[in-house]
């Protein structure tokens, strides 16, 4: 049984389609907690209600970064995790922390990196007129949002959208990218191997780590 922690910032959507999954599907997981860096986190609550532990773990409290990131992974190391999942948790890890849980430690981010790093990707694309946009989950390394990519979601991107049309038609991919990666590397179908993705021969192929949204 391995288990998970997940940290979130929010509202927790991508948190809650993994949940889902796991129930639904049966993985041989196990969440072992759920930690926000803010009580505001609407995820929290999502959390309780499935029967999981949550912890605050909130910046105000400490003064410098490397304090926080300490006290964080010291929660985080409670539950020995095997996978430290990132789901909309808003805040910049220090290298320390993020070595730490080298090859143990992946992040969802809402555009096709390395295209549109940081935030307001959604506008961002339409302003830069991609035709093609999406979602990105990779290990999580040192320099933000560059780690080594492990599978993406690919969605159109339509002439009368808007910020929250695109961010909508995004979101629905990442809800199924997601929990698949999750599953994938609790079943040790992908793993991190000196900076790089090692993927299992059985997912290895573009229909599995591309997934379309629907172009009709
Ligand atoms: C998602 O768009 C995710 O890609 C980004 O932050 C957002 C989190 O949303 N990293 P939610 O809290 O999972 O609903």
């Amino acid at each position: 049984m391995k288990k998970i922690v997940i940290l979130i910032s929010g509202r927790g959507s991508n948190m809650e389609a993994i949940i889902r999954s796991l129930k639904a599907e049966d993985w041989p997981a196990e969440i072992a907690a759920v930690i926000s860096n803010t009580e505001k986190a609407a995820g929290l609550a999502t959390a309780e209600n499935a029967g999981i532990a949550t912890e605050v773990v909130s910046r105000g409290e400490f003064s410098s970064r490397q304090s926080y990131d300490t006290m964080l992974s010291e929660a985080i190391d409670r539950y020995a995790p095997d996978l430290v999942v990132l789901a909309g948790f808003m805040r910049i890890l220090t290298a320390e922390f993020v070595r730490h849980y080298e090859g143990r430690i992946i992040n969802i981010h809402p555009s096709l990196l390395p295209a549109f790093t940081g935030l307001h990707t959604h506008e961002r694309a339409i302003e830069a007129g991609v035709r093609l946009h999406g979602a990105t989950v990779h290990f999580v390394t040192p320099e933000l949002d560059a780690g080594p990519i492990i599978a993406q979601a690919v969605v159109p991107v339509l002439p009368d959208d808007t910020e929250a049309s695109l961010a909508a038609r995004v979101l629905e991919q990442e809800h199924r990218l997601y929990p698949r990666v999750v599953r994938w590397f609790v079943e040790g179908k992908v793993r991190f191997d000196a900076g790089r993705v090692r993927l299992d021969d059985a997912i290895n192929t573009p229909a599995e780590f591309i997934l379309t949204g629907d172009f009709s």
